[in-house]
């Protein structure tokens, strides 16, 4: 194997991942912020910020796909003589003689050091404030004094980020500024019906400032080389129109070993419609000076800064395992419940493969994504789960997607796909089983948001599952409607037209036999959580009528969902089978084979062991499974999107990480606990960290959503990377299934399933009012728990049942 260059490397003591070459195979960000200011931040210090919804409240102005890549950021410039250089080596690229990176929990640190200075920002959000602090400390470590020009730069986005691309014809009448000490505000529309505007301030006097893009930058000059800075020169510009920017200018004398500290705050405010001037078209700046008197000293903003860290230490304190193994112990203790805490927040809007215009929050996507969040703060995956229910329709159908800020479904995208409903069961489940919460489901929620529909929780989850009961097609599969989890999957989608999307365009919905076997065990997984939630409600008419469409569901599956050597993928709209070795290509898929097993249907006559030994011999390769195998070689229209993807990539035969784990869970309610490990340490970010920095190309501390397949041009080449089902995926089956630590009803069941070679490990887990340290010892078993012993006392069966305080655990398998 070739040696592959190393970019950084992890500190698992400080919970970082430490880049120490900024040219990166492709811009490692990170995300800040916990609850309404988000911030993205790459490795050089690019990226923006947004109130709550990237769309519709972007604060500072980006550029996607640019030359060069990661193109706008906050950046500071560094004037030392006739060197101009910045911290994080981007956009001046002067050489530095020290570059460092660390991306933490909700927090980034870039330092860099030239010819005797150090300048070293730390970047985050405080909690419960909308701003984003940059702290940058400049150090004198030479043995002369240093006179200093620094620059400080932000561009303004127009608030909204998709007509901030387009409408030039109105965007270069609009922009607006006020200019206040040390502070630069951006009120762009404010004088109309904005409630909003931005600030960037600096805790320090300014000797100068600009605020309109061309005046600081020059038109023919570039982020690289503006014109104000490279002359040392500030222009006191104040922007009307155009481009709207805000750039402080402080000159800074150190002496010998002399540090300081400045700290720089982009802020956001709103303010009441009788409260937005103070003169006439003056913002009122109440708040905005409120908020910068919290936040205008070195030891606020560390007092701040030790505030957030307090909040992940006890966040990733309530799941953490000890097992000797760092890879392992990394990924679970830090870095994916990281990850998952990101994809809860944003779902899958804004990551530097989503622009933050085109997606907002997926109905199925964020019901998974609080299932690896839930943990952490319940009450707020409560909520979520309240806000995903009350854009369903009467008839159990959603709104595919909703925009943050208004909370309402996404007309543009519609709803129709099939798979969406039975999300909404895996979700609350799971709330309900960490949290022992059921009052969530007598909360009254409306349809499509409309006052005066409400019903209670448990009445949505219900026209949940009769939604696929009511839509059943021939064969008393499913009907797959628009598309299920593979949202490339457009059976009743027939497209000549390339002006189309696949995703949006219209579907022929008369007439059609497209049928999923991919929604039936889904709708048998949760369909069993249905009826158990029922039985303990005592609603016991209620959980027969369900169990009754599960079996029935089952026996469908069994009599036409199976090919021989493992289950069909589904049936198209002419009632023809997919993922069929009668087909030529395509012949097996992994979402059909990842349900069904988790399902465990027809495990009694082989087809579970059958099934994940196809996959084994079928979908996997060195890098994790792929989607489907042989790839599509030509576009089929009848299928829609899925075919449109050359080989080994996205949907097409590429490894999609989120479908992993389903097989992997599988594998583990089969007791096959060895290949369980191995397709799941194929994915593990710190598995491939340690191999492959350059080919997989995108930050090894995350999983992204798809690695390119064995079809591939590159096999191992990741990308869209960040916001991905994924992140919840990894979780929920490393600490349920492998780790076997599974919040119930009524207590934590103990269930791992583990490689031979697994030695002793140790789980602490924080449960409603309690702490369980579990100790688990596999004596080289792969499944089977032989005893339980809770506080010195034997248990029966494989629950700990719950109870209050602090709790030994140890367990035999
Ligand atoms: C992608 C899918 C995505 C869908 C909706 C497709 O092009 O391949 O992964 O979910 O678009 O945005
Ligand atoms: C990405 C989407 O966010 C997710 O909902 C979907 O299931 C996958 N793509 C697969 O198509």
């Amino acid at each position: 194997m070739e040696q592959q260059k190393r970019y950084g490397h992890f500190d698992d003591q400080h919970r970082e991942y430490v880049i120490t070459d900024p040219q990166t195979p492709w811009p490692w960000i990170n995300y800040l912020g916990n609850e309404d200011f988000f911030s993205l931040i790459s490795n050089t210090a690019g990226g923006y910020s947004f109130y709550k919804d990237a769309k519709f409240r972007r604060i500072t102005r980006y550029r996607y796909n640019n030359v060069p890549m990661d193109n706008g950021g906050r950046y500071f410039y560094i004037k030392d003589g006739d060197t101009v250089w910045n911290p994080g080596w981007k956009p001046c690229k002067t050489p530095l003689d020290f570059y460092e990176c660390r991306h933490g929990m909700s927090y980034t640190r870039i330092t860099g050091k030239k010819n005797g200075v150090e300048a070293s920002v730390l970047f985050f959000v405080p909690l419960k404030k909308w701003c984003e602090v940059q702290k940058l400390t400049l150090k004198n470590e030479s043995n002369e004094v240093k006179n200093l020009k620094l620059f400080s730069f932000e561009e303004w986005c127009l608030w909204n980020a998709a007509t901030d691309m387009e409408n030039f014809q109105r965007n270069f009448s609009t922009g607006e500024v006020e200019i206040e000490g040390s502070t630069i505000y951006h009120k762009t529309e404010y004088r109309e019906r904005r409630n909003h505007y931005a600030f960037y301030h600096v805790n320090a006097p300014i000797q100068g400032f600009d605020t309109d893009r061309e005046t600081f930058v020059g038109l023919y000059n570039e982020f690289a080389d503006p014109q104000a800075v490279m002359e040392g020169k500030p222009r006191n510009s104040h922007a009307h129109g155009w481009s709207p920017i805000a750039s402080h200018y402080i000159e800074v004398a150190l002496k010998p070993g002399e540090s300081k500290d400045f700290v720089f705050l982009l802020g956001y405010i709103e303010n009441e419609q009788d409260e937005k001037f103070e003169a006439p078209q003056v913002i009122n700046k109440k708040k905005a000076h409120a908020l910068i008197a919290e936040l205008d000293t070195t030891e606020k903003v560390d007092k701040a800064f030790a505030e957030l860290c307090a909040l992940w230490d006890n966040l990733l304190n309530i799941y953490k395992v000890r097992t000797g193994n760092d890879k392992l112990d990394r990924m679970v203790n830090i870095w994916n419940q990281y990850q998952c805490m990101v994809t809860f927040n944003f779902s899958r809007s804004a990551s530097f493969f989503e622009s933050g215009v085109g997606r907002g929050m997926g109905f199925r996507d964020s019901n998974q994504d609080l299932v690896g969040f839930v943990h952490q703060i319940p009450p707020r995956a409560r909520q979520r789960i309240i806000d995903i229910a009350s854009t369903q329709f009467p008839d159990g159908g959603c709104y595919h997607q909703y925009q943050p800020l208004t909370k309402r479904g996404n007309n543009d995208i519609g709803g129709g796909f099939n798979d969406d409903p039975c999300w909404l069961i895996f979700g609350t489940v799971a709330y309900i089983k960490e949290t022992g919460d059921f009052s969530i489901l007598d909360e009254m929620v409306p349809f499509d948001n409309q006052p005066g529909t409400e019903v209670t929780l448990f009445e949505h989850l219900k026209i949940s599952m009769n939604h696929v009961i009511n839509n059943l097609g021939p064969h008393l599969l499913p009907l797959i409607g628009r598309a299920d989890w593979n949202d490339c999957l457009n059976l009743n989608c027939f497209s000549w037209d390339p002006n189309e999307s696949f995703q949006t365009t219209e579907n022929v919905s008369e007439g059609t036999k497209a049928e999923s076997l991919m929604i039936a065990g889904l709708f048998v997984v949760t369909g069993k959580d249905y009826v158990a939630l029922c039985r303990k409600l005592g609603k016991d008419d209620e959980a027969e009528r369900m169990q009754k469409a599960v079996d029935a569901m089952i026996a469908a599956v069994k009599k036409d969902g199976w090919d021989g050597e493992w289950y069909l993928r589904a049936y198209d709209f002419y009632g023809r089978k997919i993922g069929s070795n009668e087909n030529d290509e395509a012949k097996i898929f992994i979402e059909s084979q990842g349900w069904c097993t988790m399902a465990e249907i027809g495990a009694e006559d082989g087809m579970v062991a059958k099934s994940l030994d196809s996959c084994k011999k079928y979908l996997e390769c060195e890098h994790g499974m792929v989607l489907n195998n042989p790839a599509f070689s030509k576009y089929i229209y009848e299928y829609g999107e899925i075919s449109s993807y050359p080989e080994g990539y996205k949907e097409n035969a590429g490894i999609f990480c989120h479908n992993n784990p389903w097989v992997i869970i599988g594998e583990t309610l089969a007791g096959r606990g060895n290949d369980a490990w191995s397709h799941y340490a194929k994915i593990l970010p710190s598995y491939v960290e340690e191999k492959y920095q350059t080919l997989h190309k995108v930050e090894p501390y995350v999983n992204c959503q798809m690695v390119a397949g064995k079809d591939a041009f590159k096999p191992g080449e990741g990308k869209n990377s960040w916001l991905t089902g994924t992140a919840a995926w990894m979780w929920y089956t490393v600490s349920e299934f492998i780790l076997g630590i599974k919040p119930d009803y009524d207590g934590i069941r103990i269930d791992p399933c583990l490689p031979e070679t697994a030695t002793d490990y140790t789980v602490s887990r924080k449960f409603r009012e309690a702490e369980y340290e579990i100790t688990i010892h596999p004596n080289g078993s792969q499944k089977g728990v032989k005893s339980i012993v809770l506080d010195g006392k034997p248990v029966d069966g494989t629950v700990i049942p719950y109870s209050a305080g602090k709790h030994v655990v140890d367990v035999t398998m």
